[in-house]
């Protein structure tokens, strides 16, 4: 089973990856070994909050919890309240945690983990990279650590859904991205090519809504204002759960299909900062320049069965 370290922002859609993670712990398929948190949909130390109220409601309240970054490297900092809500869960507005985040910080806990169980651990970060890129100038090592790093992030053909070209992830700190794609671990990255189709529609939700359980109940509650943000955007009902596809392809790689290509970020563009480029070139030009895995579709049905099997 997969031993999973989670850099998240929590946001509604890494809220229900947290639940989606937590029933595999508890069916024993996989380990969510500690959480770090980071700026992006709200504050580093909301998102923290968040994630314990959402480990404590799935029966995980002993997953440690680190707060990591509050600002870009190079940027101001920017929330994301028009699709997460104020509090980041939907403005839910929920009781606090019990709980308390752990001591060091996420970037700290990144390394004391890589250092004491070398090659074991998945990093899984779906939140802007501002905590993986600063453990990674403070352990130059840091690379050969981690068994994979999967990132939620980025857009290739798919349009923005910052500016046109830029994804949030990628948006909220593209030096820290940058640095992480050319650090030379083996990284997969999950862009909104690959997530935006896994869209979860009307009947999915129906049956989240119906489905007679507190778990489900708390994911449809959470749920309720990013999809009406969604349903907006999209046109028609629905919602768009990125990091949980992130997450899932983690644990299973076998339900993406992917493009291997050199990956950069744009850093200096006048429309275009922000924006992930892959080399569209079929020979390779770019000598070495570190390889990405890049998730270009996934099994949809599979996806969308397996996330509602997790919260009902
Ligand atoms: C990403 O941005 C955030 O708002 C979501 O939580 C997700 O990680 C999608 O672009
Ligand atoms: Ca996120």
């Amino acid at each position: 089973a997969p031993k999973i370290l989670l850099d998240c922002d929590t946001g509604v859609d890494d809220a229900i990856t947290l639940l989606y993670l937590a029933s595999l712990v508890k069916a024993g398929e996989a380990e969510l070994v500690a959480v770090g948190t980071v700026h992006g949909n709200v504050a580093p130390e909301v998102g923290a909050l968040n994630t314990l109220r959402v480990l404590e409601r799935a029966g995980l309240p002993d997953v440690p919890v680190a707060v990591g970054a509050v600002r870009p490297m190079a940027q101001d900092v920017d929330y994301a309240p028009d699709w997460h809500g104020a509090d980041g869960l939907g403005d839910t507005n929920l009781p606090a945690p019990a709980g308390r985040p752990v001591e060091i910080s996420a970037p700290e806990q990144i390394i004391r983990l890589g250092r004491e169980r070398p090659g074991e651990l998945t990093l899984v970060a779906v939140g802007p990279l501002t905590n993986l890129a600063i453990a990674l100038l403070l352990e130059p090592s840091l690379p050969t650590m981690f068994r994979e790093v999967v990132v939620m992030g980025g857009a290739f053909d798919h349009q923005g859904n910052v500016t046109s070209h830029a994804e949030a992830n990628i948006w909220h700190d593209p030096e820290a991205a940058e640095l992480v794609l050319s650090a030379g671990w083996p990284v997969t990255l999950v862009p909104l090519d690959a997530t935006h189709p896994t869209a979860l529609d009307g009947v999915w939700l129906d049956r989240l809504a119906e489905a007679d359980s507190d778990l489900a109940r708390f994911a449809a509650r959470i749920l309720e204002f990013y999809t009406a943000a969604y349903t907006a955007s999209l046109g028609t009902r629905g919602v768009v759960v990125h990091d949980a596809l992130a997450a899932m392809l983690a644990v299973d790689p076998s339900l993406g299909e992917y493009a291997e290509r050199p990956v950069r970020v744009e850093l200096r563009g006048e429309r275009t900062r922000g924006t992930t480029l892959w080399d569209r070139r079929s020979y390779a030009d770019e000598g070495d320049r570190p390889v990405v895995k890049v998730a270009v579709g996934s099994d949809v049905s599979a996806f969308q069965e397996r996330l509602l099997a997790a919260l009902l």
